[in-house]
């Protein structure tokens, strides 16, 4: 047959269309039926228009059992690629539920494993859309094998890129563990679901009834397990999540975040700071107002807003540079550090270091909650994983004491000893081995009540200041609340070009 151009662009063309409509158009209406995006139509949303670069589109399975050798999709079950997010390189890779159910096989698992390595290599973030029903059955253990290779890429990565997963379907079984070693998780309420058992086994096993939202819903892994850091309503608001965390990270470990102009003048003032600390220790504040004053136009993005919620951790601009703030809330617990706080607030250090981002601490905390559940589930070790996190960081880091700064809890959230860069404090803070009520009953047991009265209004006179701190050095400034956002910008600017790093060796051995 003579060869014929235009006839070769219609083939070309033919299998290019039936490569989009992955497990065929029944499959893709069913999606929009049940209120889901396409995988297609995801990774369009979450990319700059017009951005996205698809590679291995005509790629397909090579198992021959239970009559798979007749049902071979282009692209396999995986659209991947890459492209831009507000200019910015990223790669991506979605799980197409309309073939096989967006099951895992050795060969699309090299698809995703091709972008993971693309983005080590080119040193930009690597976003994955899970929507799976996990290892494809059909093809035992290659497909086990498919897993092994992209946890392998998740772990090397680490630390280098930023690693986001958005669970927008299924997410069973093994499968979890990719999306955990991932930097981020997102998941939409009521749509996703992560289990490494799911309910049947469940039943079976343990004779507990559960149901998958309760197992493993986004409202169960954002308050209660601290598996997910971030939970939309919808697909699109964890998409634009995606897109808003980006922003404030910077592609790899070898580079800042991107600066975003503000007007936001650095010198701005707060009159309101002056009297939100209340003077009383007992009476709580919600120390959001605080972050929420002094940052960049206000902005705050709160990561984890509902778990272990007696300390607050997420990323605004000072001066138009990303920070980390990790705060104790004394609105929760009276923002008292247990071990669900202290996961969260070590995972959170450990990140902003990997990725150059300086680290703001404010605090005010009673110290650790006492009692045998969380002495038997090992705060101990949970614990030293901050004081291990602040410690190890080499980024800036700024602690302010706004009020409270008792016991323990005082020298892990970032004391001077530790290797804090500035520390600041409130007039209002207060720096003692713990609160005038509990050291009396200790120093004074068996007192009466008038010699108890007396004793605490020592105590207080003696500790419940900033000053014998600033008097050791140990706090280098002591500040007025209103000057807060100018002075943590300030510190902020003489840190940037903070040179230090610790010794050569494999990796340390962080309390676990
Ligand atoms: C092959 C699969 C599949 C799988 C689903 N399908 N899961 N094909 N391997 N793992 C296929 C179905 O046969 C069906 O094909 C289509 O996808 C849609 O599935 P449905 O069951 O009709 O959809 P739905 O009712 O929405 O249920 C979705 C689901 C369910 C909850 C995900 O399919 C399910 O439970 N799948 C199995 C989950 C599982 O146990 N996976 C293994 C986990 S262990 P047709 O042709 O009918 O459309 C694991 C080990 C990993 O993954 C270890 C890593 C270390």
């Amino acid at each position: 047959m003579e060869k014929n151009n235009e006839r070769i662009y219609q083939e070309f063309e033919r299998r290019n269309r039936q490569a989009e409509l992955g497990g065929g158009e029944d499959k893709l209406r069913k999606r929009h039926e049940a209120g889901r995006m396409t995988a297609r139509e995801r990774i369009e949303m979450l990319l700059d228009k017009g951005t996205f670069v698809e590679l291995d589109k005509f790629v397909t399975h090579r198992c021959t059992n239970y009559g798979m050798d007749r049902q071979k999709i282009p692209g396999d079950g995986i659209v991947s690629g890459y492209g831009k997010i507000d200019g910015r390189q990223v790669f991506v890779y979605a799980y197409d539920f309309t073939v096989f159910g967006g099951s895992l096989s050795i060969t699309n698992a090299s698809k995703i494993v091709k972008v993971q390595t693309m983005a080590l290599k080119n040193g930009a973030p690597v976003i994955a859309l899970n929507d799976s029903g996990g290892a494809r059955i059909q093809e035992g253990v290659e497909s086990l094998t498919g897993y092994s290779n992209i946890f392998f890429q998740n772990t090397i990565a680490s630390g280098v890129v930023p690693q986001f997963s958005a669970i927008l379907g299924p997410c069973a079984g093994g499968a979890c563990y990719s999306p955990a070693l991932t930097d981020f998780i997102f998941m939409v309420r009521d749509k996703s679901h992560m289990f490494v058992t799911g309910p049947d086994v469940v039943k079976a096993v343990t004779h507990e009834e559960v149901d998958k939202e309760e197992l493993g819903g986004a409202y169960t892994h954002s308050s209660r397990s601290g598996v997910a850091h971030f939970m939309g309503e919808s697909e699109e608001e964890v998409l634009m999540g995606i897109r808003e965390l980006l922003s404030f990270l910077p592609s790899n470990n070898l580079e800042d975040a991107p600066v975003v102009h503000t007007t936001d003048d650095i010198r701005r003032e707060d009159e309101r700071l002056q009297t939100l600390i209340p003077a009383d220790p007992n009476v709580p504040y919600d120390v959001k107002e605080v972050i929420g004053s002094v940052v960049d136009d206000h902005y705050f993005l709160e990561v984890m807003p509902h778990f272990a919620k007696n300390v607050v951790i997420g990323f605004a601009r000072l001066g138009g540079r990303s920070v980390g703030i990790v705060a104790n809330q004394p609105a929760f617990l009276a923002g008292v550090l247990d071990i669900d706080a202290s996961d969260k607030a070590a995972r959170f250090i450990r990140f902003c270091d990997c990725f150059n981002i300086p680290l703001i601490t404010l605090e005010d905390v009673p110290g650790f909650l006492p009692g045998t559940t969380q002495e038997h589930g090992g705060i101990i070790r949970h614990g030293a994983k901050i004081v291990y996190a602040y410690v190890e960081a080499t980024v800036p880091k700024i602690t302010l004491i706004l009020r409270k700064a008792y016991g323990g809890a005082y020298i892990v959230m970032s004391s001077k000893q530790t290797g804090s860069d500035v520390n600041l404090a409130y007039p209002t803070a207060e720096i003692a081995v713990m609160g005038a009520e509990g050291a009396v009953n200790i120093l004074c047991r068996g007192a009466g009540k008038e010699q108890r009265r007396e004793a605490v209004e020592e105590y207080e006179e003696r500790f419940a200041n900033p000053y014998r701190a600033a008097e050791l050095g140990y706090i280098d400034e002591i500040i007025l609340p209103k000057q807060t956002r100018f002075k943590l910008i300030q510190a902020l600017e003489m840190a940037h070009n903070k040179i230090r790093s610790n010794p050569p060796k494999k990796h340390g051995n962080m309390p676990l």
